[in-house]
C-alpha cells in the first residue's frame, strides 16, 4: 500500500538522519538540527527514493539526496517559521525551534541545515561518479536560491503587502519557486543519478508541486490545526497570496484535480513502473496533514 511504501521510507530518511547527527557534537545548534529533521511526511525524500528505483539505481545510493533534500527542505521550514517570516509556534506538532531554543539558535540550525544538504549530496556515497554528485549540487543549488524556493518565499513575503491582489500567473509563479522548485529537485533526482532524461519527470514535479501548493493553501483553510501538525487560518490574516485567495476553495480544489490528472499524464513513458509516483500525486490532493 502506498502509505505503508511512504512509511518505509520516512523511517529509514529518519534512520539515516540520526546516524549522521550522531557524528557532530551535542550541542544545542545540533539538537534543533534533529529536532527539525524530526517527523514531516517525508514527501520530497520519497520522490527521490522513488525517481531512483524507477532508474535502476539501488537505494543505498538514493538515501543520501533523499536525506539532503528533507534537510533542505527543513531548514526552509525553520525559516519560514521565524517571527520575522510567518511567526509560526508549532511544526510537525511540537514547538518550532525559536520557540523551543531562541532565535538565533534557529538562524544558525537553519542555515547548518541548508549546507548539510550539500553536504550529503555530495558524499560519494550518492553515485561513485564525481560529475554526477556535482550536477546534484548544482541542481540543489538552483532550485534552492534566489531563482527557486528562496525566490518564492521573497514572492509570498512580498505579496503580503502588495497594494493589489496577485494574478493567476503570478501566484503560479510564487507558489512554484517556494514549493515547486524542492519538489521538482526531488522528483527529478533519480534520472540524475543515472543520467538519464529528467523531461517527464520535472513534467510530472511542477504539476505535482502545484497541486501540492493549492492542498497546503486549503487545509490552511479547512483544516484542523491538531491534525495538520501547524497552525491552521492564518494565511488570510496574513493577507497571503494563494490560489484559495484567489479562485475560492471550490475552484482551487478544482485546479488541484486537474493538476493530479497532468502529473499523472506526464508518466506515460514509464508504464506501470510509475504507479507510486501516480499515488503520491493522488495522495498529495487528499492528504488531512
Ligand atoms: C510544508 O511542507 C511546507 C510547504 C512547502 C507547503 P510539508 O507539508 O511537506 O511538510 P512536512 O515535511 O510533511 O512537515
Ligand atoms: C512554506 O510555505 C514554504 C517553504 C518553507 C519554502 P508555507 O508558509 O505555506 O508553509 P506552512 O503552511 O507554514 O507549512
Ligand atoms: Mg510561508
Ligand atoms: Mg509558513
Ligand atoms: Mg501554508
Amino acid at each position: 500500500m502506498f502509505k505503508d511504501r511512504l512509511g518505509t521510507a520516512a523511517s529509514a530518511i529518519q534512520t539515516h538522519f540520526d546516524h549522521v547527527l550522531r557524528q557532530f557534537d551535542d550541542l544545542p545548534v545540533v539538537q534543533a538540527m534533529a529536532h527539525a529533521t524530526n517527523g514531516g511526511k517525508r514527501l520530497r525524500g520519497f520522490l527521490v527514493l522513488e525517481s531512483a528505483r524507477l532508474h535502476g539505481i539501488a537505494p543505498t545510493q538514493a538515501i543520501w539526496p533523499a536525506t539532503a533534500i528533507e534537510a533542505l527542505h527543513a531548514y526552509s521550514l525553520v525559516h519560514d517559521d521565524l517571527p520575522c517570516m510567518d511567526d509560526d509556534d508549532v511544526r510537525r506538532g511540537q514547538p518550532t525551534v525559536h520557540v523551543k531554543w531562541d532565535e538565533a539558535t534557529a538562524v544558525l540550525a537553519g542555515d547548518a541545515l541548508q549546507t548539510l544538504a550539500f553536504e550529503l549530496v555530495c558524499n560519494p556515497g550518492a553515485s561513485p561518479r564525481t560529475q554526477v554528485r556535482a550536477d546534484l549540487a548544482l541542481s540543489l543549488a538552483r532550485a534552492s536560491g534566489a531563482q527557486g524556493m528562496v525566490l518564492g518565499q521573497a514572492l509570498d513575503i512580498a505579496a503580503e503587502t502588495a497594494d493589489k491582489p496577485l494574478t493567476l500567473a503570478q501566484i503560479t509563479d510564487l507558489q512554484r519557486g517556494k514549493t515547486g522548485a524542492l519538489i521538482e529537485w526531488a522528483a527529478t533526482a533519480g534520472a540524475l543519478l543515472a543520467e538519464a532524461d529528467t523531461g517527464p519527470l520535472a513534467h510530472y514535479a511542477r504539476a505535482l508541486g502545484l497541486a501540492f501548493q493549492v492542498a497546503d493553501d486549503i487545509l490552511d483553510v479547512t483544516g484542523d490545526s491538531a491534525t495538520v501538525g501547524k497552525a491552521v487560518g492564518k494565511d488570510a490574516d496574513a493577507g497571503k497570496a494563494t490560489f484559495v485567495s484567489l479562485l475560492g476553495l471550490e475552484e482551487a480544489r478544482k485546479r488541484a484535480d486537474d493538476l493530479v490528472a497532468e502529473a499523472c499524464d506526464s508518466l506515460t513513458v514509464y508504464g506501470a513502473e510509475a504507479d507510486a509516483l501516480k499515488e503520491t500525486a493522488r495522495f498529495v490532493v487528499t492528504r488531512t496533514h
